[in-house]
């Protein structure tokens, strides 16, 4: 979603904020523009369409100079992606501008109270609101006007505001969307996201709801909503920018895929210590897992699969009731919480604003919360009781596939460790389990070794319409990943299915040569997926199987198999998401497609 840079220091602002803004393409955005104060007046330019435009108009930021300046990537919420609706936006004499992301749930009443007290609007968004209220309430004083605009304010935002009466400082503040400040040698920052600006410093401040930070070129104050300083500590970020960048590959997605090995490997041997699985971060007793007495597990997309397959494993193994649910279904749906339940949220940005809002509907009603996090320092990551990170690194690609894979690990540490705990499993099958999983990161490696064929495959179907993904218990749980990758990135329609499940209704959809992914992981699932094989066959379906190696009776019934290495049918997903991954970015690449920027998608989902 938006993404927000600014700066004020001792160079010049516009291709500081371009660079950055370049480093947030991944979020997803349809316009550009910046705006940067000139030594007499705050200059701006806005474009629609990919940043490079606006580099162009701007001659790559030399047609704006001057020492301090933001800047903005927008993904149209509230008016279409336009120049005029794009941000920066001014107050009427052009002396306050804001960037703006996140959505200002009352825009439509302030509207009309600021038009009916002469305003003038020029775009169709909801920030120019805040440009105009901003103007409405400034009386020589920017910190006191931010306040007063906080108190009328409803929704998510992170803000970037500049006034040209104090052009050696830049304002920022945030509720519900990220936004963090950067401290360097030559001047200060604020950006969406740390890959903007970790070219310049690695000394960020993670700014809580509602606090208020001013920036000169070398201080920063913070301040509550009752304009009262507060002390911040920064955090070093210790992640390198190599991380954040193609290396050669040509699309993020193929290098993230490539990171899987090192991800998983990096998610799971920190927490096999001395033989046994052990979870520092968890923060509870062994008591108090025995008592647990029920799982939700809270998340959004590829995140709520991994919770879908989770769930499989938790009641599997520990035996303990879990609930899998979509944060945006669960925050509205009153759900009845137990004595003794926990609820695991799940996100790869901490950021998802449904998945945010149900952690804090799950902690108003007093039930212990964990959250299972990539990125540090983020909104989730602070505000769930406990967080357990994943290490998979920064992900660029908006089609998640690195963070998916950790996710999967730390939900099985998880289970395995209350399966053990509440003595569920005896230690034969606790030491195989732990075999296995130490097996994962070669087992990916092996299957990344399969691209080409995959990829020969996957040329195939380039023109199809529609593809069916099939599968039972944990193969289901695979089916809708693999599903959502193709489609996300190749604009083709594609269905996961529980195989059983298609013959009453989907299954008049396929016809001749329909392509019909099945996934056939699970041994004790293993004929019935069979049978079900055959029923789409003998209605003309094309069968791509995904099945465990030895099981070669399926060749019988399906017309192109891969085969995975074996492993604990609880970890199966962990194995079948590869090649799945890897037919989805082929199909994308063979189409032509921006594999790593999908139309209408963004990376942070930052409203709901
Ligand atoms: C799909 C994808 C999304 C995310 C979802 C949740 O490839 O990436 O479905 O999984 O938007 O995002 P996070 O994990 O950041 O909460």
């Amino acid at each position: 979603m938006c993404g927000i840079v600014g700066y004020i220091g001792g160079q010049q602002a516009a291709p500081i904020l371009l660079d950055g803004l370049s480093k947030l393409e991944y979020r997803g955005y349809d316009s550009a523009g910046i705006a940067v104060y000139n030594g007499e007046k705050i200059q701006m330019v806005k474009s629609t369409g990919k940043l490079k435009a606006l580099e162009e108009l701007t001659q790559g930021g030399a047609v704006l100079p001057g020492f301090s300046g933001i800047g903005h990537t927008r993904w149209a919420t509230h008016g279409s992606p336009t120049d005029v609706n794009a941000h920066p936006h001014f107050n009427k004499d052009c002396s306050i501008t804001v960037v703006h992301n996140g959505i200002i749930e009352n825009y439509l009443k302030l509207r009309k109270k600021l038009e009916g007290k002469g305003y003038q609007f020029v775009s169709e968004t909801d920030t120019e609101v805040l440009a105009h209220l901003l103007d409405y309430y400034y009386n020589g004083n920017p910190l006191e006007a931010i306040v007063k605009v906080l108190y009328r304010v409803e929704g998510s935002y992170a803000l970037g505001i500049l006034f040209k009466d104090f052009p050696e400082e830049i304002y920022a503040v945030r509720k519900d969307s990220p936004l963090i400040v950067g401290q360097g040698k030559e001047g200060n920052f604020i950006a969406s996201d740390v890959p903007a600006i970790l070219k310049y410093t690695r000394d960020v401040y993670f700014i809580e709801n509602q606090e208020i930070v001013k920036l000169t070129r070398d201080s920063l104050n913070f301040y509550n909503i009752d304009e009262e300083e507060v002390q911040k500590e920064s955090t070093r970020i210790e992640w390198d920018m190599s991380a954040a960048e193609k290396a050669g590959y040509e699309f993020f997605m193929l290098k993230e895929i490539y990171e899987q090995p090192k991800a998983v490997a990096d998610t799971l041997y920190p927490r096999l210590k001395d033989d046994g699985i052990v979870i520092e971060e968890l923060g509870m007793t062994e008591e108090e897992i025995r008592n647990i007495g029920k799982i939700y597990i809270v998340a959004c997309g590829s995140a709520y699969h991994t919770g879908v397959t989770a769930k499989y494993v938790f009641e599997g193994l520990a035996r303990i009731p879990v609930e899998v649910d979509l944060a945006s279904e669960f925050r509205y749906r009153d759900p009845i919480f137990q004595p003794n339940t926990l609820v695991i949220v799940v996100s790869q940005s901490g950021e998802t604003a449904d998945t945010l809002a149900a952690l804090r509907e799950a902690k108003s009603r007093g039930v212990r919360t964990l959250g299972i996090v990539n990125v540090v320092g983020s909104s989730i990551a602070r505000e769930a009781d406990n967080v357990m990170y994943t290490w998979a690194g920064p992900e660029i690609a908006v089609a998640t596939t690195k963070a998916y894979s950790t996710q999967l690990i730390a939900e099985y540490l998880l289970a395995i460790y209350f399966a053990k705990v509440r003595n569920e499993i005896d230690s034969r099958q606790f030491e195989d389990m732990l075999h296995d999983l130490k097996k994962l990161p070669d087992q990916i490696e092996f299957l990344l070794g399969g691209k080409e064929k995959l990829q020969h495959f996957a040329n195939r179907y380039l023109a199809t319409e529609h593809v069916f993904f099939i599968g039972r218990g944990i193969d289901y749980a695979i089916s809708m990943e693999g599903s959502l990758k193709l489609k996300e990135i190749s604009y083709i329609h594609s269905e996961a299915y529980a195989a059983g499940e298609l013959k009453h209704g989907t299954i008049s959809l396929i016809e001749e040569n329909t392509l019909v992914v099945a996934l056939v992981t699970q041994k004790d699932l293993y004929k019935k997926m069979l049978s079900n094989i055959q029923e789409v066959r003998t209605r003309g379906a094309f069968v791509m199987a995904v099945a465990t190696a030895g099981n070669t009776e399926v060749e019988k019934s399906a017309d192109y198999v891969v085969y995975l290495p074996e492993t604990n049918p609880y970890f199966a997903n962990s194995l079948a998401v590869i090649p799945l991954q890897i037919f989805g970015y082929y199909v994308s690449l063979g189409k032509g497609l921006d594999v790593d920027k999908p139309r209408n998608l963004a990376k942070s989902v930052t409203v709901e």
